[in-house]
């Protein structure tokens, strides 16, 4: 989590910095700072709160200078206040420090350095760093910041100024994203590229244990033994606008509204011919006729995806599947071997402890396979094989369309899988192609009827509880319903199996208690009935989704019926979950929540 900036130039640092913190902002908010060295002094200013109030202090201030760093936080060590905001600036006032990640030996090294006359006024890890590049500076801060990194254990992106040194800073990072802009007579770090977009589209990605030294005019990338290490820059072809909000009063509407294009974007590429093919994919015929078993290992929204990907690639490519947490499966010494084909799935890319599970995964010999969003991300890059999601920048923290398209990647991949496998005929791939086709003009019509969803929502954004049961596909998209609704609305809310429902949890089912129940799946769909009637004999209110041709039986049941067009029950969950996202979305702006970012979340998580 939190982001971090840095900027050299002959620009003013401190503009640049702050329009790269707010595109950084969705990484954690809870309070943010920037430090410019200008005339062999480092001036600082940071707060509690957003960048708004950030932006409010340093109205006050005279903060000139064309060399600085700044961050956004999200709290690790030490609440969110205005002394545990970074920067962070070593006892001497030689070194300031932004950081991203957790220094986890901070504590040892603290009293170390209190030992050599270090004083400290924050709770945090960084600080520890500050001190500790400044006990290490002997007039060389690339070989400073070294040092200091052989001592630390943990995740960190880094962003380094010293007093002695007006014409360069320095970045470096372990498992925590970083990335170095290269502008003409201009330097720039971000954790994330929309942060510098409006600069520069050429980046260098920097890889875990490498150190930066950044000038204006110049960057140079060092591996830990000191080596110059050659990159290749790496261009972004995405436009500004698109991680910009354009008109839309949130990211996540925007991102919703998106839908219908990412999906196309997605899915066309890989249909040739009527065949599905993935580009530069490693992994063989042999070894997916010869797979034993699948891992998919996920987090949140990810993980649900990963749910609906079970369902179909079992029904279709006939391959037993296990979906797992990240952070349970990477300490349970997982039963994991060559036979068996992972598949990791990350918006970010940077999840920890998604990364840390497919680097267990690889460890014990299975291949990866990775469907990711974000190009370049760590995770992307040490899979043996990636499968991007085109979902463009994703900036509201409740994932929206970046789940839609890594059901579409799952879906292509269960059907590649099937024909390698001939589980399915041709004729079967053929249909199932088609139906996925289709998918983006399906979702502009869910898309033209958002107003009813909104209009159901006014009657409930109060609810103190809302239930969402599905069975099968829909109880997978039932998770993922129950979670954006939690995370931005703050309603208590839980998804269950339809007919696991009777066996405990139906108990808080109460007069008025609403319940969400998507009823997608044609073989279950009588099965559903049944459990509406169970709950509203309790006193539930029920919301159906489901598709137009069962509109009239599907609205003798439940008190009102959200439609989606016809589709294969399969396919159903891309379609279905949108009008769950717009539920969500509506609730948690009638109650005058924070949409794009909600309280105590962010949306990269870099750490465990
Ligand atoms: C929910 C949400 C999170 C993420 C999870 C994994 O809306 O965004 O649950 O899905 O933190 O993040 P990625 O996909 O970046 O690995």
């Amino acid at each position: 989590m939190c982001g971090i900036v840095g900027y050299i130039g002959s620009k003013e640092a401190t503009p640049i910095l702050m329009n790269g913190l707010k595109k950084l902002e969705y990484r954690g908010y809870d309070s943010a700072g920037v430090a410019i060295l200008h005339d062999g002094v480092i001036k600082m200013v940071k707060t509690k709160g957003r960048l708004a109030t950030l932006e409010s202090k340093l109205g006050t201030t005279d903060l000139r200078g064309n060399l600085g760093i700044g961050h956004t936080r999200w709290a690790t060590h030490g609440e969110p206040n205005d002394v545990n905001s970074h920067p962070h600036i070593s006892s001497s006032g030689k070194i300031a420090v932004v950081h991203n990640g957790i220094i986890e030996n901070f504590m040892k090294l603290k009293e170390f350095l209190i030992s050599k006359g270090y004083h400290f006024q924050s709770d945090t890890d960084t600080e520890v760093l500050a001190n500790l590049i400044d006990y290490n500076y002997k007039g060389d801060l690339v070989k400073a910041v070294m040092n200091t990194l052989n001592d630390i254990e943990g995740a960190y992106a880094l962003g380094v100024i010293c007093t002695d040194c007006p014409d360069e800073f320095v970045a470096a990072r372990k498992d925590s994203p970083l990335i170095v802009g290269l502008g003409e007579g201009e330097n720039f770090i971000a954790s994330d590229i929309p942060a510098i977009l409006e600069h520069t589209r050429d980046v260098k990605i920097l890889e875990d244990r490498e150190v930066a030294r950044i000038t204006a005019g110049k960057v140079e990338i060092y591996n830990l033994l000191g080596e110059i290490v050659e990159r290749e820059p790496f261009h972004v072809d995405w436009d500004v606008a698109s991680a910009e909000k354009g008109g839309y009063e949130h990211f996540m509407m925007k991102e919703i509204c998106e839908e219908p294009a990412v999906l196309k974007a997605t899915i066309s590429p890989r249909v040739r011919d009527g065949q599905i093919q993935f580009e530069h994919f490693k992994l063989t015929d042999e070894m997916v006729k010869s797979c034993e078993k699948i891992n998919i290992i996920a987090c949140g929204t990810a993980y649900h995806a990963g749910m609906v990907g079970k369902y179909a690639i079992e029904k279709l490519a006939r391959i037993p599947v296990d979906v797992d947490v990240a952070s349970e499966f990477r300490y349970r010494d997982p039963m994991v071997n060559e036979k068996q084909i992972t598949i990791v799935i990350s918006q970010s890319g940077e999840t920890l402890d998604t990364l840390m599970a497919l680097r267990e995964a690889k460890k014990k010999g299975s291949h990866t396979v990775s469907i990711v969003n974000v190009v370049g991300s760590s995770i992307a890059r040490e899979s043996d094989d990636v499968l991007y999601t085109w979902a463009g920048p994703e900036i509201a923290v409740a994932s929206t369309k970046a789940y839609n398209t890594q059901l579409a990647v799952l879906y292509l991949l269960a059907l590649k899988f099937a024909q390698i496998r001939g589980t399915v005929d041709d004729e079967t791939i053929r249909y199932y192609i088609d139906q996925l086709m289709q998918i983006p003009d399906h979702m502009e019509t869910v898309l033209q009827d958002k107003e009813a969803i909104q209009r159901f929502a006014a009657g409930h954004y109060n609810a103190r509880s809302i239930f969402f049961i599905g069975r099968n596909l829909d109880y997978a998209l039932s998770m993922e319903g129950s979670l954006k609704l939690k995370e931005i609305s703050y309603i208590h809310s839980e998804a269950y199996a339809g007919g696991e429902l009777k066996h405990g949890t139906i108990a808080l089912i109460e007069d008025g208690t609403l319940v969400i129940c998507p009823m997608t799946q044609d073989a279950l769909f009588e099965k559903m009935v049944s459990n509406i009637r169970e709950v509203k004999a309790r006193g539930a209110v029920v919301l159906a989704i489901a598709a137009e041709k069962h509109l009239d039986e599907a609205e003798k049941a439940a008190d009102a019926v959200i439609t989606i067009p016809n589709i294969d029950p399969l396919l159903a969950p891309i379609v279905a979950v949108t009008p769950l996202q717009l539920f969500a979305y509506y609730v948690s702006v009638m109650k005058g929540n924070d949409v794009d970012k909600p309280r105590n979340l962010a949306k990269s998580v870099t750490v465990e």
